[in-house]
């Protein structure tokens, strides 16, 4: 394989980031810029340019591209070569969009594609992981070559509410003693961008990427530790959970997804032990403790 920290293979080559002005999308278009591909060689596609004057001072190419708008996709893929396909936020109609872009892209004869997926997609019964398993078939299908990157849980869904947590004094679920191998959006970024401008041959295919596991408790202890303020998890079953999560104001269907998610998690659903994600940072992914405190700063 090739070494994360080679040079680019191709540094001329013209790379695209869709949803560039997402949280993953731009970091990629930043990981992009780091490893020292030329701003004109990187074209963030973007739903709204209105919202990517950041993105065009960096002097990346900026291109309308709206996952529901064929129209606007077949000229943002004009002359790229290699694509990140970031997954659509849409639950329920990502198949489409996720169709759309890779219909346009074969169109637009892109030589690599890499799908920013879920972990364990053809073999979980996560919820989310259909629309994914079913855009991984798509991709297959195309004839393109490509490299699934099949993501893990971000830390950021729990560091992105620590202050909940502090105030609390508790992180509630339904997840059991079950961990998740969840890593940093900036490190699911440059792996991302590790594959999509690596040697083809070596990248081709199926990469469970996720970063050291964590129970709830462990979540709990590690808050404990770093921001001195004690926090402990507490436990519920399934249904208890659903009721405080209605009880939250949250609707019927939307409190039955997220306790899926918990259930998913107690067993095991968001664990790995690939190495891949390490393999392709070329180092340890970043550590829970120092994103809680990136998050506390
Ligand atoms: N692994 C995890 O824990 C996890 C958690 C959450 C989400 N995800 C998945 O990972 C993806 C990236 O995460 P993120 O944190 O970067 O999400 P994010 O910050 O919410 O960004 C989502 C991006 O999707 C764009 N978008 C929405 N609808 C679109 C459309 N019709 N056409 C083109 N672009 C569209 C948004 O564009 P605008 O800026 O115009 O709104 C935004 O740039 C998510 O979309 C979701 O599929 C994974």
């Amino acid at each position: 394989m090739t070494a994360p920290t080679d040079p680019p293979v191709l540094p001329t080559a013209s790379y695209a980031v869709t949803a560039a002005t997402g949280h993953l999308g731009r970091l990629a278009v930043d990981a992009l810029l780091r490893r020292g591909v030329p701003a004109r060689n990187v074209f963030a596609l973007v739903r709204q340019p209105d919202k990517a004057g950041d993105l065009a001072d960096l002097g990346v190419g900026v291109r309308e591209a709206d996952y529901d708008r064929p129209d606007t996709l077949d000229p943002a893929l004009e002359g790229i070569e290699r694509l990140l396909l970031v997954s659509s936020p849409t639950v329920g109609n990502r198949l489409e969009q996720h169709t759309n872009v890779l219909r346009a892209a074969d169109a637009a004869d892109v030589g690599f594609v890499v799908y920013t997926s879920v972990l364990h997609a053809d073999e979980t019964e996560l919820a989310l992981a259909p629309e994914h398993a079913a855009t991984e078939d798509v991709l297959q299908g195309s004839g393109m070559p490509f490299a699934v990157a099949r993501n893990g849980w971000y830390v950021e869904n729990y560091t992105g509410r620590l202050d909940e947590y502090l105030a609390r004094g508790e992180i509630v679920g339904a997840a059991g003693d079950g961990r998740v191998s969840a890593a940093t959006r900036a490190d699911y970024a440059e792996a991302a961008v590790s594959l999509l401008t690596g040697d083809i041959a070596d990248q081709q295919g199926y990469w469970e990427l996720g970063g050291p596991a964590f129970s709830m408790t462990e979540l709990a202890a590690a808050i404990t530790e770093v921001t001195g303020m004690e926090v402990t998890y507490r436990d519920l079953s399934a249904e208890e959970y659903t009721d405080v999560l209605r009880s939250a104001g949250m609707d019927e269907d939307t409190a039955a997804f997220v306790t899926g998610l918990e259930l998913s998690t107690a067993r095991g659903e968001l664990e790995t032990d690939s190495p891949a994600l390490e393999n392709l940072l070329g180092r340890a992914p970043t550590s829970l403790r120092d994103a809680i405190r990136a998050a506390r700063l």
